[in-house]
């Protein structure tokens, strides 16, 4: 059995960490985008269904086959599964929980810089007159898309991408006391403080006062009246789902691999639940009373309807800002900016420690060397999600691993943990050490409830039909025998259904699709390397490791 030899200081650089890991660029800039594309009230039901039946119960899981291979000297997804599995091709599936960190972090690292970017600018007066549709050319140029040309870049842009990157890595080199722990410390506390002021700002935002049309509180009457008729959408439980997935950043292998650095009889009940439920409150709470009582206090809820999105966020919310007054607008801008960098970088961390513990495994890399290496790799594969972005290289990344690859992972894990290595087992594991008793209910989720909700997602984002109709797609094939999926669904995206001219270049320029298909072949490429690499520690172990 390896010595472990790095463990988390205290409790609480622990769940900030882990709590840090969670709460990001979801919290504040997906959750809102995804409550309002479904509904506002319809879509809060579901989701917090979703938290607990399937968030929550993961959480167990994914803490305890970390803790659990900790204890091995497993710091990473492949050994890990291995360890719980016990049979070789578990190594093999835990590549998933090390590639899907590297390529969230690629495109998460990228619009975590935008954030510093824009924390930058609102303190520097670039929003100062500017209208609503001006704000929105200037983020277009910023990304450098504004002239329709293939490849998107500006000079800001790469710049202030290379120092978050740096600044990520630079964290990373320093450990995981001196680094993680100090730096979600620091951004933890100092997010919930940015997003609690200006909640209550938003909060108290009255129709007259500043210039806005609506009282504030209008924005969350739209979002907290619950719609019962959704809970038979399904549209609304996988976008649901989706965000419960991505907002506790489960399916990743970052949880995993943070509780890895637990002593053996360190309780996880009660400090997963912890840090599962500051990131809801985070997420709903705050989440929840900035962007969308602020917009619809200014814009009305039928326009943040038709322009609601993740990128709203930087589109909309400085013009909305400035109307509260330069100086005002400046400090706004500054936290609202600030809370989503510090948001971003805690969870982007999280996606990094993986992947350093991965290198470190297979090549047997020293901890600062790793995390430059880590750095250069998340370059290289940023470098066509940065420049194609206006083409959907980003896009493809978001797709394949944030949405599909994450689902993917928790459904195979929760299968492992509650029926391979059984959940007998499976519930000492969870309950060792554990500060709180957990009601035996989870026993029996984690068993039945989980895996089905899981296969259920996972088979409905497979072969969503066209219009996200599910009744009528019923009807049709029942009546006719057939389906059409949706261009969105893993099938239809897949096939590039909707898709009607399918040429690769059009007078030698490349097109859309040339572009979807190479970044789609670099995934497949990235995701070999690590399965080869994976070949190599697996090999190495089979004569060190003692299996339990
Ligand atoms: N959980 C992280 C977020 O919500 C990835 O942004």
């Amino acid at each position: 059995m390896f010595k472990q030899k790095e463990y988390w200081a205290s409790r609480t650089g622990l769940i900030l960490a882990m709590a840090g890991n969670a709460v990001g660029l979801g919290n504040f800039l997906r959750f809102p985008a995804q409550a309002v594309h479904n509904g506002g009230g319809a879509f809060i039901i579901p989701y917090l269904v979703s938290f607990l039946v399937m968030g929550l119960p993961l959480l167990y899981v994914e803490w305890a086959i970390g803790r659990h291979g900790g204890r091995f000297g497993h710091h990473q997804t492949t050994g890990m599964f291995y360890i719980i599995g016990g049979s070789r091709i578990w190594w093999y599936i835990g590549i998933l929980g090390v590639f899907n960190c590297l390529a969230v972090a690629t495109y998460y690292l990228y619009i975590e810089s935008w954030t510093l970017a824009y924390a930058f600018y609102s303190v520097s007066g670039v929003f100062g007159e500017k209208t609503l549709e001006e704000i929105s050319v200037f983020f277009s140029s910023y990304l450098g898309t504004v002239d329709n040309s293939i490849i998107s870049i500006s000079s800001a842009g790469v710049f202030f991408f290379i120092v978050t990157l740096i600044l990520n890595v630079w964290i990373l080199s320093r450990g995981l006391n001196k680094g993680i722990e100090v730096a979600s410390k620091i951004g933890m506390p100092l997010l919930i403080l940015f997003a609690v002021f200006l909640a209550v700002r938003a909060f108290t935002l009255d129709e007259g006062e500043y210039g806005a049309v609506n009282d504030a509180i209008k924005g969350l009457n739209f979002l907290w009246e619950p719609q019962f008729d959704s809970l038979t959408n399904p549209k609304i439980w996988l976008a649901a789902a989706g965000q419960v997935f991505f907002t506790l950043s489960l399916g990743m292998g970052s949880i995993h691999c943070y509780a890895s650095y637990l002593k053996e009889n360190h309780d996880i009940a009660l400090n997963a639940s912890a840090a599962g439920w500051l990131n809801e409150a985070v997420e709903v709470i705050l989440g929840g009373s900035i962007i969308i009582p602020i917009a619809v206090a200014y814009l009305g809820v039928d326009w943040i309807q038709q322009h609601v999105g993740f990128e709203m966020g930087f589109r909309t919310m400085p013009f909305l800002f400035q109307q509260w007054g330069p100086v005002r607008g400046a400090i706004a801008g500054l936290l609202w900016f600030g809370l989503l960098f510090f948001a971003g970088i805690t969870s982007s961390l999280a996606m990094g420690q993986p992947v350093l513990a991965f290198l470190q495994d297979a090549f047997k890399i020293q901890r600062k060397p790793s995390a430059l290496i880590f750095g250069g790799i998340v370059l290289f594969l940023a470098t066509p999600c940065v420049l194609f972005y206006s083409l959907g290289s980003f896009d493809e990344f978001d797709y394949w691993v944030g949405t599909f690859s994450l689902v993917l992972l928790a459904l195979t894990e929760s299968i492992l943990f509650a029926w391979v290595f059984g959940m007998k087992k499976g519930w000492v594991e969870i309950t060792r050490g554990a500060d709180i008793v957990l009601p035996d209910i989870f026993c029996y989720i984690l068993k039945y409830v989980t895996p089905v909700f899981l296969i259920m997602v996972f088979t409905a984002s497979l072969i969503k039909p066209e219009g996200g109709n599910w009744a009528s797609a019923l009807t049709i094939l029942r009546d006719s025998g057939s389906w059409t999926f949706a261009p969105d669904s893993v099938i239809g995206n897949l096939l590039h259904y909707g898709i009607q001219d399918t040429r690769w270049f059009i007078n030698g320029v490349p097109t859309k699709l040339f572009i979807t298909d190479a970044t789609r072949l670099l995934l497949t490429i990235v995701f070999l390397i690590i399965g080869m690499s994976t070949v190599k520690i697996a090999l190495n172990n089979d004569n060190n490791t003692v299996k339990e």
